[in-house]
């Protein structure tokens, strides 16, 4: 087994990804500056998994913090999840987009080599492919988003192209991630938007338990099954289990891939309201709006090249998801902040 320095491992994906190391036997090692998560998540974290998670406070940008980090601690390989991660406020504010997640990385990766720490994997997004010309979406798809978010994604995966062209014994993972949702079957940890949820599934868990009065459609004139946008929706316990899983290729190989980690289906909105209300009892109240500016109709994963070369597929299903997040939701009304 490992030791994997997990940075952003406070966060939504980055807590059911330790919980799965843990799970799997590896240590682990989180760093976080608390930017948009809480210590609880990490506490319960621990919880779950039964093991200790040494934490480090602080920011993937402190040089120095990162030098003594890895002259504390002896890593094998890190997971990559601190990033800025919101679509809009990249637009408003591309310089902290680009200076968090790219040259953030950077500084990273300089301590990485530094401390010959050579394999990551990167948290990269379906963003990076922009509005896809066909479907499902393959790796050899156009990389080409249309928005600074995406773009720092995309920056970063060339980044690491070429880091693992110039460093012979470097290994680099980008798992493009779809639509992670849902939550662990646990209700200890799941998704905590910090102010109004920007993302579907969090805005309808806060809808059915009464936080938010409804839901708005954004759109029902999209050429969708039933005219509203779809997505490929995919189990944040399933994609955690992706990174346990490309820890492993790393292990067996070398250079620099980008794999998809999808389910390969697409839900549109209203299908997912109705999955959500027949999983869960709970009622959401929606009503179609006009389409939100920089969206696309249809989005989803071709996911055979993570079953090819990492053995992984989604195997949650729709209802699971939708179960996770009502139980995490109810458990936790205000997220980590009622602590
Ligand atoms: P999140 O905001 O819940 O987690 C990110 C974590 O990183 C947070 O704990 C935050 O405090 C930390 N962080 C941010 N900047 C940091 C810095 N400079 N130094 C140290 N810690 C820092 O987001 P998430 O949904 O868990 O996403 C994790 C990763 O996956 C991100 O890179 C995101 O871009 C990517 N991703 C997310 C989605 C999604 O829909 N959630 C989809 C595709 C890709
Ligand atoms: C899903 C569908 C909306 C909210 C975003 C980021 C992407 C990634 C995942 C980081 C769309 C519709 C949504 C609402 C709605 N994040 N919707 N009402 O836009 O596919 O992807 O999150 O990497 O980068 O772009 O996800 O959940 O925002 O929207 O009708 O209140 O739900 O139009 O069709 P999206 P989303």
């Amino acid at each position: 087994m490992a030791r994997i320095l997990v940075t952003g491992g406070a966060g939504y994906i980055g807590s059911h990804t330790m919980v799965e190391l843990l799970a799997a036997g590896h240590d682990v090692v989180c760093l976080d500056n608390f930017s948009n998560s809480s210590p609880e998540a990490v506490k319960r974290v621990q919880e779950i998994a039964g093991r200790e998670v040494r934490l480090f406070t602080g920011d993937i940008r402190d040089r120095s913090l990162l030098d003594s980090l890895f002259h504390a601690v002896k890593v094998d390989a890190v997971i990559h999840f601190a990033a800025l991660k919101a679509v809009g406020e990249s637009v408003a504010k591309p310089l902290a987009y680009y200076e968090n997640n790219v040259a953030g990385t950077l500084t990273l990766l300089e301590a990485m080599r530094a401390a010959h720490v050579m394999r990551i994997v990167f948290s990269s997004s379906a963003t990076v492919y922009g509005n896809p010309d066909k479907l499902p979406i393959t790796e050899d798809a156009p990389v080409r988003p249309f928005n600074p978010y995406g773009q720092t994604k995309a920056m970063v995966e060339q980044i690491l192209r070429d880091w693992c062209v110039a460093e012979p014994g470097a290994a680099a993972v980008a798992l493009r991630y779809f639509n992670p949702v849902g939550a662990h079957p646990s209700g200890r940890i799941g998704e905590d938007p910090a102010d109004i949820p920007n993302n579907l599934f969090p805005f309808i868990t806060q809808v059915a338990i009464g936080k938010r009065e409804r839901l708005s459609v954004f759109g029902n004139d999209w050429p969708t099954v039933d005219g509203t946008g779809v997505r490929d929706y995919l189990h944040v316990v399933d994609l955690a289990l992706g990174h346990v899983k490309a820890l492993d290729w790393l292990a067996r190989d070398h250079g620099f891939v980008a794999i998809n980690l999808g389910t390969g289906q697409g839900t549109s909105v209203l299908e997912m309201v109705h999955a959500f209300e027949s999983a869960t009892g709970a009622k959401v109240p929606h009503t179609i709006v006009a389409r939100r500016p920089g969206d696309i109709a249809a989005c989803w994963a071709d996911a055979s090249l993570a079953h090819r070369l990492l053995h992984w597929q989604a195997t949650r299903s729709l209802e699971d998801l939708c179960a996770s997040g009502w139980r995490w939701q109810q458990a936790n009304p205000e997220g980590y902040r009622t602590v």
